[in-house]
């Protein structure tokens, strides 16, 4: 591999791999930002030769003034649409979310929408981006198993037995990173009206992000087991899946969690 030049510094090949290992380690695994660079535009090429290294570009999404009017497009696109197959046709046709340049897939639902559980998750990961279908990636098994445990199921036909899937957001964070406040005000009326049209009797709030979106709230070690309402449900903070993966101490509290909802369940089974 041959030297090289980045951000004005001079780099050789050692250091060049060693860059890309961190920032695999950090979690980078696309490289797009947030907002999109037009790499053809020949005036943002024309740097001086000479110009003294700039720091990484922030991170930023648009927020500010033109939020309010993102918000409103986006509560007037899903108050509109009378069917799950109509909220998700306006939410992906919905510009207002830089996300979407960035993402590869829509990632509205899964499982059975007639289902009396849905499970409320935070955001596409990468396997989820490239399947356009939420927790299908090493959390989503886990997510299944736990499931299966008290009898329900994502692809289970009765809605007696099924669970209904939706995350937060629709469109991946690049590198998995938390949704932004901004990124969660233009999901949320989305949401809401997913939530409504769904009708499920019951809701899990599966992770930190759920509970802010829904709750305004963070802190799920704290929050979990507690039954709140949400969206004008019943709705159960629980540990996210992923949060079990690395920690598998925590699956004994997710366990109990697990049987509080299937005593629910039953307390009000038809
Ligand atoms: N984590 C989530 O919260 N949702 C997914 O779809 C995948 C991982």
């Amino acid at each position: 591999m041959e030297d090289a030049t980045y951000q004005g510094f001079e780099l050789d090949a050692e250091t060049a791999l060693a860059l890309l290992d961190w920032q695999l380690e950090m979690g980078v695994d696309v490289p797009v930002m947030d907002a999109p660079i037009d790499r053809f535009d020949l005036s943002a090429r024309a740097a001086p030769a000479a110009a003294p290294p700039q720091p990484a570009p922030v991170l930023e999404l648009s927020g500010g003034d033109d939020l309010s009017a993102r918000v409103a497009e986006a509560e007037a696109l899903a108050q509109a649409a009378g069917s799950l197959d109509a909220l998700a046709a306006a939410q992906e046709g919905f510009d207002g979310i830089e996300l979407k340049k960035g993402a590869r897939n829509f990632c509205f639902s899964d499982g059975n929408p007639k289902a009396r559980v849905l499970i409320l998750g935070e955001a596409p990961g990468d396997e989820e981006d490239r399947q356009g279908r939420p927790f299908v990636g090493r959390a989503g098994q886990l997510l299944d198993r736990m499931f299966a445990a008290v009898g329900l199921a994502r692809d289970a036909v009765d809605a007696e037995r099924a669970i209904y899937i939706v995350n937060v957001l629709t469109w991946r964070p690049p590198g998995n990173r938390d949704p932004s406040p901004d990124e969660i005000a233009v999901s949320l009326p989305f949401l809401r009206r997913h939530i409504e049209l769904a009708a499920p009797d019951l809701i899990v709030l599966m992770g930190n992000i759920p509970c802010q979106a829904a709750l305004e709230k963070r802190g799920i070690l704290r929050l979990r087991g507690q039954w709140v309402q949400a969206f004008g449900r019943p709705a159960l903070p629980m540990a996210h899946p992923a949060y079990l993966l690395r920690n598998p101490a925590a699956k004994r509290e997710a366990w109990g969690d697990l049987m509080s909802l299937a005593e629910r369940l039953d307390s009000f089974s038809v």
